[in-house]
């Protein structure tokens, strides 16, 4: 069908509900699903609407996805494993956690994913929120010094290769011609994570016999970039781009609110190999928000859970352990949540008949020794809203 449902469990593994829907899913059994491991709880993927593909952005793991807009009501739509399969980008979408809220990626503007329109390179620095055009058409591009610079080459089959580079996350490019005899470009290689300062650039050039020879450039930015120092940082508080005017609220995801120590976006300064991610981390009070349980949906309106009418009725409360095991509370605190104070769901004691049925297995056979029906009121404990 080229779609599934993505589903999300809860911190025990046990159940899981329905995160998205027509989650696109091709022949390859691969999706679009892109972990932005530059900021915590964001995820980037790709779903189908009437045979059309539409990028779609959780900033909370999975809980709820909307698209990524762009001004003029139009929406940025960003090309993932699908496309590069096809062969309509080179590159998928690029994320480092050194290199904090940073994301550089393939897309094209419009109502859905098109493979006609020639892709271009987005970058957005605050892991997804806002996305701005960096250049025009594919490229191959690779992130350097944890998110202090970064590398971008032009991907056409065309001999004369040059590379860009960009100190300030995309905002400006500086052309550097690396070489005066022009290569065919293969690839961009650079140590693995992202604290070197130099890339390599190789390829092939035809000699006269015919053969091409392989040729690896390496440029090195350190000369190029040494200043370090305190005051080219800033400090940054992720998530807060969305809930501004909430002071209180502004940047909790999850139950936590998180500053970066950052390099500003002018500064021509490097992190250096030292360089390690400062992060303060604070605790949210916590807000309905922040509890949900399988069975619920959150009501638009007032963000109270509500039962489902289709979710499965209450022996699932004794399927795991047999005992009067409440699965199912209504308020449960959302996985990894860790949020401190303010809601708190009241508990109520609420009284309920279950039947048990016993039922022994003997060795081997199945015997029915005995069939027990009794009617016990136990006490059950609801969670209901305060
Ligand atoms: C996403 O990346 C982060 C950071 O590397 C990691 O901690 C997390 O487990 C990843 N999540 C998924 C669903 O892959
Ligand atoms: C790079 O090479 C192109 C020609 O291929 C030339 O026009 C341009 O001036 C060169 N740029 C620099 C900075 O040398
Ligand atoms: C939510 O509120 C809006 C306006 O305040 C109203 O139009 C809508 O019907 C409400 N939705 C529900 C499900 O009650």
């Amino acid at each position: 069908t080229f779609f599934g449902t993505m589903y999300t469990s809860d911190d025990r593994g046990i159940l899981f509900s329905k995160s998205l829907e027509r989650h696109l899913f091709d022949g390859q059994r691969k999706s679009d699903f892109t972990n932005i491991t530059s900021l915590r709880g964001v995820y980037l993927t790709n779903k189908l609407d009437d045979s059309r593909i539409r990028s779609v952005i959780s900033f909370n793991r999975g809980g709820t996805w909307r698209q990524l807009s762009k001004p003029e009501n139009c929406n940025l739509h960003i090309h993932g494993e699908h496309s590069r399969n096809n062969r309509i980008v080179p590159m998928l979408a690029l994320t480092e956690p050194t290199a904090v809220g940073l994301v550089i990626a393939h897309g094209t503007v419009g109502d859905s994913l098109s493979s006609s329109q020639h892709p271009d390179v987005f970058v957005s620095s605050d892991g997804g929120y806002n996305w701005r055009g960096t250049l025009r058409g594919p490229h191959h591009y690779s992130i350097l010094d944890s998110g202090g610079l970064v590398v971008a080459v032009e991907a056409h089959r065309d001999a004369q290769v040059k590379t860009i580079f960009s100190t300030d996350e995309g905002q400006c490019w500086k052309f550097y011609n690396f070489t005066k005899q022009p290569f065919f470009f293969a690839g961009l290689a650079s140590e693995p994570g992202t604290k070197a300062m130099s890339v390599s650039v190789w390829g092939f050039r035809p000699e006269d016999d015919g053969q091409p020879m392989w040729v690896a450039v390496t440029i090195d930015f350190q000369s190029l970039i040494t200043r370090e120092t305190d005051q080219d940082y800033e400090e940054w508080l992720a998530h807060s781009s969305h809930m501004k005017g909430d002071q209180e609220r502004n940047g909790c995801v999850l139950g936590v609110k998180e500053t970066y120590r950052r390099l500003k976006k002018q500064s021509v300064c490097r992190n250096g190999r030292g360089f390690v991610v400062n992060k303060k981390q604070s605790p949210c009070l916590c807000t309905r928000e922040d509890y949900l349980d399988y069975g619920y949906y959150r009501h638009k309106n007032t963000s109270e859970c509500v039962r489902q009418s289709s979710a499965p009725n209450k022996t699932l409360e004794m399927c795991l352990s047999g005992e009067e095991d409440e699965l199912l509370t209504a308020y449960r605190k959302v996985p990894s949540d860790r949020c401190e104070g303010g809601f708190s769901p009241q508990l109520a004691v609420q009284t309920v008949k279950l039947v048990l049925i016993l039922v022994c297995v003997g060795a081997g056979v199945v015997v029915l020794v005995a069939v027990v029906s009794a009617v016990f009121t136990v006490k059950r404990m609801v969670y209901r809203n305060g």
